[in-house]
């Protein structure tokens, strides 16, 4: 696969105003409360900065972060979480933030990780949302944009660890 060939699927200009709309949602539906937003690293850390500055309600943020091993660029091999939150969520309203769902395995991994924790509400808000793709069946609270299959990079999406800082968002053209 060749990052260079490439075009764009979603400019700042429309990111920025879905983000915006998220955040709106969001803070309109948790209106007089104080938000725990987890990211998982790494993918999720420049939409959730954007998505977290364009909220009108206060919040806290943590992180983890979780590899899964056997999947090669194919998600699906066996999660582990390899750095959990440092802080405690028992009682509070958590909103995980994540930039793309494909498989479902992460997320559906991740939240019964932390409902074990015994929040108040657990809800998740992913940037990208690739459907079809599903291993199991995962449904996001909030979604960016629903996509088709094809490789993503850039807002924080990468190809081996390159591409991340792009402030659009790709597919890549497979030959
Ligand atoms: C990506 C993405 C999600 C996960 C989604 O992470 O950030 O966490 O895969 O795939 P799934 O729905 O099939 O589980 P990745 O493992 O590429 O790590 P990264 O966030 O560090 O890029």
């Amino acid at each position: 696969m060749d990052i260079m060939q490439r075009e764009i699927l979603f400019p700042r200009d429309e990111i920025q105003r879905r983000v915006r709309e998220l955040a709106a949602q969001i803070s309109n539906d948790y209106s007089g409360h104080e938000l725990i937003v987890i990211g998982v690293l790494k993918g999720a850390f420049i939409f959730m900065a954007d998505l977290i500055r364009a909220l009108s309600i206060p919040c806290r943020v943590d992180f983890v972060r979780i590899a899964s091993y056997g999947g090669g660029q194919e998600s699906g091999g066996r999660t582990v979480l390899t750095k959990d939150i440092e802080t405690s969520i028992r009682g509070r309203d958590i909103l995980v933030v994540e930039d793309i769902i494909d498989s479902g395995l992460t997320l559906t991994y991740l939240v019964d990780w932390l409902k074990e924790r015994n929040p108040q509400s657990l809800k998740v808000c992913a940037f990208l949302d690739k459907r079809r793709r599903r291993k199991v069946s995962f449904e996001a609270d909030y979604v960016g944009f629903t996509i088709d299959d094809g490789f993503v990079i850039g807002y924080g999406l990468d190809f081996n660890e390159q591409a991340r800082f792009l402030p659009e968002v790709y597919i890549i053209k497979q030959q």
